[in-house]
């Protein structure tokens, strides 16, 4: 009921302008009272996910807070798990705006955003002033000026600055919005990228004394023999979990809608059926043998009780939490 109420506020405001300031409240209210708009206590429901104990299955998918600034926030909604990121080695100023666009009457979002963020380092700050019970995932991508052939190493920078603080990691392969990206999920670009991640996080956990699982995450827009030959590398590779999916490049559920024609990737519930389907062809595919976490059109304890029926162990929210507010983490979490 608040939340609907402050939504009507917050959508008068441009989309990215009320994306920060949401950012910037939730900076400034972390640890004071005026963090009861948005501190809910939610029942204890652990779950089992790549080796780690997650205190209930509702993340927070990627991109929303890209350089952990507000994960204490997030953590006080009751999100059993956060994932901050997409981040890069170095900073990046993203596209030009704008870049995000509302799409109110299908609940959907389209952004082109380009992994607008401050770089590896100013994130690893913040995450180790935070104080936080939920599972941190973080979320790593390559710089936009870093050719296609050399990715793989900004992968490897970002993997081993935030290893120690991770409690996964998620590869991030999928987003539209970085020319090029994409073609990592493919053939023996995927298998290079996912041997040297491996490489490296045997490295890191002898070195840590600690395994942080490694998930791959990728797009809807793929092919039943691309999923097909994915989860061959996943399985091959012994990757820890895929989280399917990330934003779609497919309009064809938002035709003659206001933005639909911005070039960009479109989320919330027009991508919702389509994300399902990614996630029931990975399940029939890995037969179990790595977890899958569902995203995508999230936006109702009946959307998350799809994707877990279609295979998800886990789900995460975006644009269905720009919808309908911390409200919805609070709903799913207790009635899955
Ligand atoms: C504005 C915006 C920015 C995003 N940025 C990222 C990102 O940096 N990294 C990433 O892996 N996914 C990113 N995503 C994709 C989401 O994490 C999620 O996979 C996708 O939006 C589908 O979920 P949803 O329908 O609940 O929004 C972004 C999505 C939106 C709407």
């Amino acid at each position: 009921m608040l939340y609907r109420l402050a939504r009507t506020g917050i959508f008068q405001l441009d989309a990215e302008k009320a994306h920060d300031l949401a950012i910037d409240n939730f900076k400034r209210f972390t640890g004071t009272p005026l963090d009861l708009f948005y501190r809910q206590k939610l029942p204890h429901r652990p779950v089992e996910c790549m080796g780690i104990t997650f205190p209930n299955p509702v993340g927070l998918a990627a991109g929303l807070d890209k350089n952990g600034e507000c994960i204490e926030a997030f953590d006080a909604m009751g999100f059993g798990f956060v994932e901050v990121g997409t981040v890069t080695p170095r900073p990046q100023p993203g596209n030009d705006k704008p870049r995000l666009f509302r799409l109110v009457e299908a609940e959907g979002i389209i952004n082109r955003m380009g992994f607008n963020n401050k770089g590896v380092d100013y994130l690893v700050e913040n995450v180790k002033k935070a104080n936080f019970n939920c599972v941190l995932g973080i979320n790593i991508g390559k710089n936009k000026d870093t050719p296609i052939e050399k990715g793989t190493e900004d992968y490897l920078i970002c993997m081993e600055k935030v290893y120690e603080h991770a409690g996964y990691i998620a590869a991030n392969i999928s987003s539209p919005n970085t020319p090029g990206l994409r073609t990592l999920q493919y053939g023996e670009a995927l298998d290079e990228l996912l041997s040297a991640l491996k490489d490296k996080q045997a490295e890191l956990a002898e070195k840590f004394d600690k395994y942080v699982p490694l998930a791959l995450k990728i797009a809807p827009d793929l092919s039943d023999d691309e999923i097909e030959q994915i989860c061959q590398s996943l399985i091959k590779f012994k990757i820890d979990g895929v989280i399917a999916t990330n934003t779609t490049l497919d309009r064809s559920l938002v035709e003659g809608m206001k933005h639909a024609n911005e070039a960009g990737g479109l989320s919330g519930r027009p991508v919702q059926s389509r994300s399902t389907e990614v996630v029931r062809k990975l399940s029939k595919a890995l037969k179990g043998q790595l977890p899958i976490i569902g995203v995508g059109g999230v936006d109702s304890v009946i959307a998350a009780k799809e994707k877990m029926s279609a295979g998800a162990e886990l789900v995460q929210v975006y644009s269905g939490f720009i919808y309908h507010g911390p409200g919805l983490v609070r709903d799913i979490v207790k009635n899955l």
